[in-house]
Order: C-alpha cells, then structure tokens, then sequence
C-alpha cells in the first residue's frame, strides 16, 4: 500500500447562485449579466483533503453540508469555484439517485453510457455486461426504462456499474441505505474485497457505524467547511457532540449544570457514539451519554484539574424497586481504570416505573491521569452496590481523550501532599 495520495483537494470551494426570485435570474439575462441580481452561496469552502492511495475515508455531516458536492467534484461531474481537484488514476462513482443515469433511457442504454463516462469502449462494456447484469438481479427490468426502476433496483444497476468498472478510486454516496438487507450484505463484501484490493474508496454515509467499522480515516464537514479529520472513533463523536449542542440549542436548553433538581430533573440525553457490545436483562435502557463542561458545552476531552459533568440517561420498561446508574472507565488496553454509581456515591434514586426516564450526573474534578484515550461504558442495573441485576450494558459507548498535563508515573497520580522533617546529626 502506497502512502501517495491519489485525491489532492487544496483550497477547494464550490460556490452556487441562488435567485430568490426566478425573474432575478431573467434579469440578469437582459443585462448580459453585467449586473448580479443573485446571492452567493458556498456549497464548499476552501477545503483541503489528501487522500493516500488505498484508503477508505467516510465523510459525514448534516444534510446540506456538501457531501454529495464534493464526491461529484472528485467525480468530475462537477466543476469547482475555485481551487484545486487533482485525481490519480480511473474513477468509478456511485452517487446520490439521479446523477450519471438518465431516467429515460432503459437501463442497458444507462450501463453503456455510464461505461463510456468511466472511459470505455462499447466493447468492453459489451464483455462485461453478463457479470454486470447477474449481479444488479433487476432481470427484464433491463430493457425498461430506467424511471420506472425502484430506488432499490436502480442503486443495484449503479452499484453494479460501479464495481464491475475495476476502478482505482470507488466514490459511494448513501448507496447502502436503499437497497434491502440481502444487497447491503452483498455490496459491503464487495466493497470490502475492493479496499483488500488496495482500492482507495470515499463513502459518504449517514450510517455512523458503518463509517466506524469499514473506514481508516473519517472527514466531518459543516457548511461546506472541514471541521473535523482524523480517525473515524474521533470524528463520529464530534458530530454527535454537534448534533446533541445544536439540538439542546434548537429546544432552547442549554442548561445542564446545577445541582439534580428532582421536579425539573437534569437534561436528557439521547446520544450514544458508539454501540459495538450491549448486555443486559433488558429491564431498562441506556438512552445516553455526555461529558459536558461547567458551561454545557459538550466536551472530548478534559484535563487535569477540570470540572466536568458526566451525564447518563435510561429509560426503565418495568418497574425497578432500587435502580443504579455508573459507569467503568477503561484504558485504550481495556484495562479498566475506575468505576462508580449512584448507589456506591451514597444517591438512592427512586422506585422507576415503565417508561420513566432518570438521568443522573456525576461531577467530577479530574485528577492527574496519564494522557491518552479513554473509554467510559454507561450501565443501568437493579439491586445495591454488593447485588445486582445489569439491565442494560454498553461497552465503550463513549471516548474521551486526557490532555497532557505533565508527567504521569503510571497510569494515575494520588492527590498527595507531601511533607518532611529532617533531624540533624549531632555535629
Ligand atoms: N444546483 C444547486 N443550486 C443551488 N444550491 C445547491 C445546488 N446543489 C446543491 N446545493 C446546495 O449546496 C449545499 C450542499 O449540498 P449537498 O448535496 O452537497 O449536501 P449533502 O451534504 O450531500 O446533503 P445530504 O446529506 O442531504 O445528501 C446544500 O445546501 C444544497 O442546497
Ligand atoms: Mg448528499
């Protein structure tokens, strides 16, 4: 695997006209354009992206972030503002439903000149069309016209177009969200055996734990922006960290500091970033979990010293006489560093009925541990410290990163004062 890159995005931005009116933009017509009636809008702001040959990056954002603009930049179906696209080798892209298919045109018309785009010849596509039908599965439905696909068979055709390509670089855009099961299965195998091939593959999802499991490096974007580029654990978390502050926001709640008022209760959190091991009797349910800042802002990462709030939500679905809520926290080895609960901090929560949610909050000041990544695991379980029940368990459901604040011998320091005396020697 070589580490060149093979996308090299420098400064890029892609800029589009909105009229708010339609006579705005007739206006401009008579005018020869010498006068602009229109407002400037940056789908893509100068962003910057190399990409080495060989590996898989996820991009994920909200909707309107310019995913799909800067897959169809790469995939030069569009054309940039300003800037640089620079791409190495043969490009297959399977875009967002619409873009490189024409609806009128059966879908035997639609591979050949999808092939043409990707630099074939008629005959080669001809040698490949059998493999390129068998695996699409959309039969008769070949000679129809493409409109009259659904959204599942059309993205079949694509895919299939798509791979059957052998191409250097694969561009997906939301593909796997509308196939059914069996296809998705199948397309991630395939994409799986194209990334064995050392293939560099761009994929655009929503699906934060496909972006977690199958790619080596993850990009957020935000308004055209690059706001985030790093491993996938690390860029997952900052958008969900993103969706919770603009949610909070959006419901007017920025408060989560305070003491746990039992009318109006601590906020509730509804985010998990990662959910790769779960247990549990099933009694109750872990709804979230966030680190916040005495400010509310949600945190990453924390330094010694700092005061933070860890906050858990659950939903209870049969009564529990004596829920706990805690967590454990685990080194990047798996070695498990603390734990605590409410229970072991001396809180006794109250009887729980069938779809109450308690969420409670553990304020912590950090002490000095040695820098790095850390996992925390949230839990709900029934009984007392000495004896219980884990209705709802989550490995590793949140990542959080210690800051460097000096040297560390071991994995922690005590809060230690020291003090000495010394008795002189009669001299
Ligand atoms: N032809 C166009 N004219 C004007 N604005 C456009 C055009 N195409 C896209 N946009 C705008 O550019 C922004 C980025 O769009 P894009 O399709 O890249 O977003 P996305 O991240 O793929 O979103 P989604 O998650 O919904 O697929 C959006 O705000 C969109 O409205
Ligand atoms: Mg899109």
């Amino acid at each position: 695997m070589s580490s060149e890159p093979v996308i090299l995005l420098k400064h890029l931005s892609k800029k589009y006209p909105i009229y708010d009116r339609p006579s705005q933009k007739l206006l401009e017509l008579l005018t020869l354009r010498r006068r602009q009636f229109h407002r400037e809008f940056w789908a893509l702001n100068d962003l910057d992206l190399e990409v080495p040959a060989g590996s898989t990056v996820g991009i994920i954002g909200q909707n309107g972030s310019g995913k799909s603009t800067l897959l169809q930049i790469v995939s030069g179906i569009l054309r940039q503002t300003r800037g640089d696209c620079l791409v190495k080798g043969t490009v297959a892209a399977l875009l967002e439903l619409g873009s490189g298919f024409n609806p009128e045109f059966t879908g035997r018309e639609n591979v050949f000149m999808n092939g043409a785009i990707m630099g074939f010849t008629r005959g080669q596509i001809q040698d490949r069309l059998p493999q390129i039908l068998e695996f699409a599965e959309i039969g008769d439905f070949v000679d129809q016209p493409v409109k009259t696909y659904s959204s599942g068979m059309f993205m079949r055709l694509a895919f299939s177009v798509a791979i059957h390509a052998d191409p250097d670089i694969l561009l997906v855009d939301e593909a796997l969200a509308v196939g059914d099961v069996i296809f998705q299965h199948r397309c991630i195998n395939r994409i799986n055996l194209l990334r064995k091939a050392g293939k560099t593959i761009l994929f655009v999802t929503h699906d934060l734990q496909a972006v977690t499991r199958f790619c080596d490096r993850a990009i957020l974007l935000d308004h055209g922006r690059k706001l985030e580029d790093g491993t996938p654990e690390q860029v997952v978390q900052r958008y969900q960290a993103l969706i919770f502050e603009r949610e909070s926001r959006a419901a007017g709640k920025g408060e989560f500091w305070g003491p746990v008022d039992q009318d109006t209760g601590l906020q509730i959190v509804n985010t998990i970033p990662f959910i790769h091991n779960r247990f549990g009797a099933g009694g109750a349910e872990i709804l979230g979990i966030i680190l916040l800042s005495t400010n509310g802002e949600v945190l990453n990462e924390m330094r010694e010293n700092q005061e933070v709030q860890l906050v858990i939500s659950a939903r209870v679905n049969r009564t529990m006489e004596h829920p706990i809520i805690g967590f454990t926290v685990r080194d990047r080895l798996g070695v498990e560093i603390t734990s605590s609960n409410s229970s072991y901090e001396g809180l006794h929560l109250p009887v729980a009925q069938c779809g109450d949610i308690i969420t409670v909050g553990f304020r912590i000041t950090v002490p000095r541990m040695r820098p790095g990544s850390y996992s925390i695991s949230p839990a709900i379980a029934q009984g007392n410290i000495w004896e219980h029940t884990v209705e709802d368990w989550i490995d590793n459901a949140l990542i959080i990163n210690i800051a460097d604040s000096g040297l560390v011998y071991g994995m922690m320091q005590w809060p230690v004062r020291v003090s000495y005396s010394v008795r002189r020697a009669d001299r």
